[in-house]
């Protein structure tokens, strides 16, 4: 076929962003404000998956504190130089705790320092002019030697170098303050015996002593940081699937997690084995991050808590195994008593254990899930179950049911219907897929029922290869995809009521699953463009839905300008969210009808000139979002919006 040169040339000069298209107009109804704005829309969704809580944001830096690995010396190795003689031994007689029975008993005949290393969590991360708080169970057995232990940096130099002695023949807890001389993300220490004798060690700790609010034992300050920066209006935790575990006697139970560290048992993480292409044989649960510290983190980032429980189900992709439903009580029962810790009075049975942890004040919680991605009728069966039990007691509780793996299959239909039938308060939709799912399913809501079950967009991810991809990067033109579905999410917020990216956290050394909102190393935090999105979404979150309309755009366009529009009461602004998802600038003209005057402005855009453009730790701020006074003119203006960008507009009005 034959193409006239002047197409051909129109179409080099479109690919190559030189010829623009004509304006699309986008009218926001000012006068006409909609629904009020959830105020917990934007949250977070926390699983120990890639190392997210032990060897992350729980600070903890020793692995395998307590010899209670399957491998009890796992992360461990004697240390034995030349001259010294000695021997390692790991026993559970007379144990320091009888949860975590094992320890380890260094014996050394005393010709040289003789002992064991521990490698951390893929290394250990200090940083020069802080302190290191080293703790350790000890018992003597024989002599009166002394522990010597040292941090070494990844080179082999000595940074820094403690003593622990006077030990006696019960156990005692001993401390000691590292404070390196040098910045490192990969040290190790070493724990040795000096002089002729025998002791007994246990849950070796080392913590930093600048953790989240400086709290000992707590949580990393850099992870929390980000999370607070989030604005998040809740936090789902503890997953995902780990909730579920592969069978159910490796289920997540949150009773477990209470109390002294030392007294909650160790559990293996099931993303220690679940892909067998990336295994994480060192991956376990200690649950020094446990359901009261995630209390805890929501109340100081000003999320509304959203504890996810096993609903008798384990997960799907494995064993599915089921509880049978006429043994099903003690799982509710658990349900009804986390009600209690988490709001009950100090002096109820489960309050005053809260209490006993610091907390006499409740956590107000007023959201809980019924199992986390479940489906079939043997979800159903159970769900109703916990529903009648838990609306009767507790009718202030929101309940948030599950619909499957992906939002849009069989199985997510049939629990639509299902749990629409039950009248269910809020269904749980989860859709990692392709950046065109997004960018075409952001009309997706527009047509949801309005008087029927709310929605939690609870995990939400664009892969840029394909599911489940170890290829699978943070790139703009996936944040981009999600901006562009997020648009549709806000215009819609009378039905869909809070939404979370999915999974949050991954170690860069010890991911199991790609892509993640934020990638940590040993000392720092990377925030990817896509948490960038979610961010802007949430610090311009806004209380009422403006109503949009995009006109004079042809079909082919369509794709190019995505919009959605809310109004602060607090500080009199119209925010106004345009996403253009191509590598060509958009000529847009926003008309804000109803608007008289416009005051002080700004413009904050998230932009670069790749769609492949991610974030690394070499240049963290690539994709980054910008901000400039904006100040148009008059209610009606005309903008450009650059190639690949997501722009929000804060502009004051007077009607
Ligand atoms: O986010 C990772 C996993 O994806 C979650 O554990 C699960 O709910 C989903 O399948």
């Amino acid at each position: 076929m034959n193409m006239p040169r002047s197409f051909i040339a129109a179409v080099l000069l479109i690919a190559a962003g030189g010829l623009p298209l004509p304006a699309a107009t986008v009218t926001v109804d000012v006068a006409r404000p909609g629904a009020p704005i959830n105020p917990a829309m934007w949250g977070i969704f926390f699983e120990d998956i890639n190392f997210g809580a032990d060897g992350g944001l729980y600070a903890e830096l020793i692995k395998n504190r307590g010899f209670e690995f399957p491998e009890p010396l796992m992360g461990w190795a004697t240390l034995s130089p030349s001259k010294a003689k000695g021997k390692i031994s790991v026993r559970d007689d007379a144990p320091f705790n009888a949860n975590n029975p094992h320890y380890a008993r260094l014996q050394s005949e005393g010709t040289a320092p003789f002992g064991l290393s521990n490698e951390g969590f893929r290394g250990i991360g200090v940083r020069q002019g802080e302190s290191y708080v080293f703790s350790a169970r000890v018992r003597s057995v024989a002599g009166t030697p002394k522990l010597t232990v040292r941090l070494y940096g990844g080179d082999g130099t000595v940074l820094d170098t403690v003593e622990l002695k006077d030990f006696t023949n019960s156990w005692e807890r001993y401390t000691a303050t590292f404070q390196p001389k040098d910045t490192d993300p990969k040290c190790w220490i070493a724990v040795l015996l000096e002089g002729k004798g025998a002791v007994d060690l246990d849950f070796v700790s080392l913590f930093p002593g600048k953790t989240w609010k400086n709290r000992a034992g707590g949580l990393r300050s850099d992870m929390v940081q980000a999370l607070a920066d989030l604005h998040p209006g809740f936090l789902r935790f503890p997953g995902g699937c780990i909730v579920e575990g592969s069978v159910l006697a490796r289920r997540y139970q949150w009773k477990n997690t209470l109390g002294a560290v030392e007294d909650r048992k160790l559990l293996i993480n099931r993303w220690n084995y679940e892909f067998l292409h990336r295994p994480a044989p060192d991956y376990f649960q200690s649950f020094g991050l446990g359901f009261f510290e995630y209390f805890q983190l929501c109340e100081d980032i000003g999320a509304q808590p959203l504890p996810i429980l096993n609903c008798g189900m384990a997960c799907q992709f494995n064993s599915g195994e089921l509880c049978p439903l006429d043994q099903l009580e003690p799982y509710i029962q658990d349900a009804l008593d986390l009600i209690e810790f988490a709001n009950g009075p100090a002096t109820s049975t489960w309050g005053a254990k809260r209490a006993a942890m610091g907390h006499p004040e409740p956590f107000n919680m007023k959201l809980l899930g019924v199992g986390n991605e479940q489906w079939g009728q043997e979800y159903i069966d159970r769900y109703t179950r916990f529903a009648q039990v838990i609306k009767d007691k507790h009718p202030e509780i929101a309940l948030v049911s599950a619909a499957g793996p992906d939002s849009g299959d069989a199985r997510f239909k049939f629990a639509w219907e299902k749990l629409r039938g039950l009248h269910a308060d809020i269904i749980d939709e989860h859709s990692y897929a392709l950046p065109d799912w997004f960018l075409d399913n952001a009309h997706r809501y527009d047509g949801y029922d309005r008087n029927g079950p709310k929605v939690f967009m609870g995990e939400y991810a664009a892969q840029s290869v394909a599911v489940l991809s170890t290829k699978n990067r943070n790139n703009l033109s996936c944040a981009l995809a999600e901006a562009a579905f997020l648009t549709g999410l806000e215009r819609n917020s009378d039905v869909v009521r809070m939404a979370s990216y999915a999974p949050l956290f991954a170690h860069v050394d010890a991911w199991q699953w790609t892509p993640n909102l934020l990638w940590t190393d040993n000392l720092r935090t990377l925030r990817t463009p896509n948490y960038h999105v979610q961010a802007l979404f949430a610090q311009n979150r806004g209380d009422r839905i403006l109503p949009v309309v995009l006109s004079q755009l042809s079909a082919a366009e369509e794709k190019r300008v995505y919009a959605s529009s809310v109004f602060d009461a607090t500080t009199g602004e119209v925010i106004l969210k345009l996403v253009n998802a191509t590598p060509q600038s958009a000529a847009t003209t926003v008309d804000l009808a109803g608007v008289q005057h416009l005051s002080r402005g700004t413009m904050t855009v998230l932009q670069a000139d790749n769609l492949d453009a991610v974030n690394t730790f070499d240049a963290p701020d690539r994709v980054a979002p910008r901000e400039t006074a904006f100040s148009p003119a008059a209610p009606k203006f005309d903008l450009t919006l650059p190639a690949n960008s997501f722009t929000v507009l804060r502009m004051g009005i007077s009607k």
